[in-house]
């Protein structure tokens, strides 16, 4: 990695200012579902502690859109972040202003403060110079571990380098670059990348981008229906980009030019309507029946898909096959995870996108098989894109 990071400098007696992405799922009585992002943060976090540092931590929560907003405090994050450090966390009122400048200036080394949602302030996500400047004066460190949040320009990422000395990566950060960047740079191949996603405008530029990377890419979720229609094939109510239908072609064509080979389900599973309770059926992708939608691929598809993530060496995974949230329409995606599970087990580095993906594998009990799950959903996305992202950009050479 070409950036700085934790490793690289002192920490002893200083105040570290550090980014970290708390956007953790909580349920209706503010519990934490997923703490796999404080999870994954601990490494820097014990790292700071152990060396004697006072660690001054920053998140956003949610999209507040700039306002205080009591359902979206990281007050529950920093009792969580507490109970696995097992010491202390204090809970700050705010990320800026006197009284928080004064509390981290009484700190003492060993000791960690949570701020308070950095996005209840607009500055934040408009990236004000005023605010990051404001931030970047609680600490003498700076180090940006969000990985989840490396896409976005915001005060807290990119803003604040401006006025810090010292901006590091922390071992998060560092840890995803490692697999995310070894699978597009230097991959074992065969390399196959398997994708999902309702749309194919929402993955234009993946595709486009793995098309210069991967031996294969295995396609799931509703955008193969484009790919269907493009080829005039029945989709029934299926959904389709009735404007995307010349892109899907060009998309075919181009991986043919790349030597890539393309792969689309051959059956896929099929309702009249996508409840909990629809009456599932399985047919092939050449005969979708009028008025059925389509929602998962077939089991002739999950074998094909396992045969391909077998004989890999490096796998990619990014977007589920179907609704994987209702029982019928889930058997695929839970085939790709078990299948990716198999191939972990025989040595192959099997990778998770993050978002979906990973709530999915979380939801078949495979987590602990995976090679890495990257904490980023949008942030991977546009990683796996070839984008730069700027609150990697921004930090120390
Ligand atoms: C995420 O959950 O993908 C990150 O925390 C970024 O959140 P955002 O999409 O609200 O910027």
């Amino acid at each position: 990695m070409q950036k700085k990071t934790l490793s690289d400098i002192a920490i002893q007696g200083k105040r570290v200012l550090m980014r970290v992405d708390f956007n953790v799922p909580l349920d209706e009585e503010k519990t934490i579902t997923d703490d796999k992002r404080i999870v994954e943060a601990l490494p820097s976090i014990k790292a700071v502690l152990e060396n004697g540092g006072r660690l001054i931590l920053m998140s956003h929560l949610g999209r507040p859109k700039g306002k205080p907003t009591p359902g979206l405090s990281l007050a529950p994050v920093a009792a969580r972040l507490s109970r696995l450090l097992e010491i202390p966390v204090i809970m700050a009122s705010d990320c800026i202003g006197t009284e928080v400048m004064q509390q981290v200036l009484a700190m003492q080394d060993g000791e960690v403060i949570m701020l308070e949602n950095l996005r209840f302030h607009p500055e934040e996500e408009a990236n004000d110079p005023h605010f990051a400047r404001e931030l970047a004066s609680l600490g003498e460190i700076y180090v940006n571990d969000a990985f989840g949040t490396a896409h976005r320009a915001h005060a807290s990422t990119e803003g604040i380098t401006h006025y810090v000395q010292t901006a590091v990566a922390g071992y998060l950060i560092e840890k995803e670059l490692r697999y995310l960047g070894k699978a597009l740079h230097h991959p074992e191949r065969p390399f196959i990348a398997i994708l999902g996603g309702s749309k194919i405008s929402g993955k234009i530029d993946v595709l486009e981008n793995l098309f210069n990377k991967v031996d294969a890419l295995l396609i799931g979720g509703a955008m193969i229906f484009t790919f269907f229609r493009a080829q005039g094939m029945a989709t029934g109510k299926s959904l389709v980009e009735d404007n995307k239908l010349e892109l899907a072609l060009n998309l075919m064509e181009k991986a043919k030019e790349k030597n890539v080979r393309l792969l689309l389900p051959t059956d896929v599973v099929v309702a009249q309507e996508i409840t909990a309770g629809a009456n599932c059926q399985k047919v092939s992708a050449e005969a979708i029946p009028e008025g059925m939608i389509g929602a998962d691929i077939g089991p002739e598809t999950r074998e094909r898909y396992r045969q391909e993530i077998l004989n890999a060496q490096t796998v990619l995974w990014n977007g589920p096959m179907g609704i994987f949230e209702i029982d019928c329409f889930a058997e695929g995606t839970f085939a790709i995870a078990k299948a990716m599970a198999e191939a972990t087990g025989s040595g192959a580095t099997t990778i998770i996108g993050g978002g979906d993906s990973a709530a999915a594998v979380a939801k078949a009990g495979l987590s602990g098989e995976m090679t890495h799950i990257s904490t980023g959903g949008g942030a991977s996305l546009e990683f796996l894109e070839g984008k730069k992202l700027p609150g990697i950009a921004a930090l120390n050479d």
